[in-house]
């Protein structure tokens, strides 16, 4: 076997195969991603591959593999980081299994009150900020993408804080959200997202939270009676590339790559709203799910509920990035 190998590799080199792409055969980025194609992230993702693939004339091959048919969420980090994959866009909920916590303020329950505010977060100092730290990992971070606010889904009407006691939801790998649920006294579980809808009909979890796009393409909303819209959350994204891959690109390559994926931010932000919008239209006229709606006062009564989430966050993820986020934030509305 190894003996295989190492033959393997001297014939690789003697036909110039090894080390960094040449300029005749097309650098491959795989793009590794868990949600649907008609989705924000999904749309975004092939476009930077439309562009990617002009901008390089052909230099770059760009694959996509949605809805989790390569990686599933925790593999795909790991893939990443071994070289398997080149591309992601995990959701700021995942990257505590990384060893990196900071992300999960984003996940605190209303910390952002419109995608305006979300905006100057991301593309301010702190912004940056968070995406440094990834370096440490062996990952560059590249930009930031947009999905959209969570609702709540179950099979029982959930209105009141109450309604969540001992109901089991499917969470993703964020320990911020692992406190909102149990906030409502409710029982989370992490699970990856390609295993929700299962988990949902076949009754181990009762309920999740998500954005509109995501319940829609998933059809998680034909195996949930109830959909509450309480836009309680959002979920948003990290586009990460592994960092010896990106670094060791020339430049010829790696300045087109920059410039389609800025292109390809700014599109697929430019359109998550409408992308969740259309999906609520869809699920509403699916008459599958009863959507509900909660008065000023049921919203301030969750809104109450979960504040303890703040203080336990405190504790992962320090104060002084919560003050710093809200701080960032409370510019943007002024
Ligand atoms: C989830 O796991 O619920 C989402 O993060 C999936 C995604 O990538 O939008």
């Amino acid at each position: 076997m190894r003996t295989f190998a190492i033959a393997a590799s001297i014939a690789a080199l003697a036909l110039g195969l090894a080390g960094p792409a040449s300029a005749q055969s097309p650098v491959i980025i795989k793009f590794s991603h868990v949600v649907a194609t008609d989705t924000p992230k999904g749309k975004a993702a092939e476009k930077f591959k439309e562009l990617a693939e002009k901008y390089t004339a052909g230099k770059v091959k760009v694959e996509v593999y949605p809805n989790s048919t390569l990686y599933k969420d925790k593999e795909e980090l790991e893939a990443l980081q071994l070289g398997s994959v080149q591309m992601l866009a995990p959701s700021n909920s995942k990257f505590g299994p990384l060893g990196i916590r900071e992300f999960e303020v984003f996940d605190l329950p209303y910390i952002l009150p419109d995608l305006k505010t979300l905006r100057k977060v991301t593309e301010g100092p702190l912004g940056t900020k968070l995406l440094k730290l990834l370096d440490a990992k062996g990952i560059t971070g590249l930009a930031y993408w947009d999905n959209g606010f969570k609702q709540m889904s179950a099979n029982k009407k959930l209105v009141t804080p109450a309604d969540y006691q001992g109901v089991k939801f499917r969470i993703q790998s964020s320990r911020v959200l692992q406190a909102q649920f149990k906030a409502l006294s409710a029982l989370p579980q992490v699970m990856a997202f390609s295993e929700v809808y299962q988990a949902l009909q076949t009754g181990v979890v009762d309920g999740q939270e998500n954005t509109w796009s995501n319940i829609y393409t998933q059809k998680m909303h034909e195996v949930q009676k109830y959909i509450t819209e309480t836009n309680h959350g959002y979920i948003g994204y990290v586009v990460i590339v592994n960092k010896k891959f990106w670094d060791d690109l020339p430049a010829d390559i790696r300045d087109p790559l920059t410039k389609a994926m800025k292109e390809a931010t700014e599109f697929g932000n430019a359109q998550s709203q409408k992308e969740n919008d259309d999906a609520l239209a869809e699920i509403k006229k699916s008459g599958k799910s009863e959507i509900i709606k909660l008065t000023a006062e049921q919203n301030e009564a969750m809104r109450k509920a979960m504040e303890p989430v703040y203080k336990d966050a405190a504790g992962r993820i320090g104060q002084p990035l919560i003050d710093e986020f809200l701080k960032e934030a409370k510019s943007a509305t002024n």
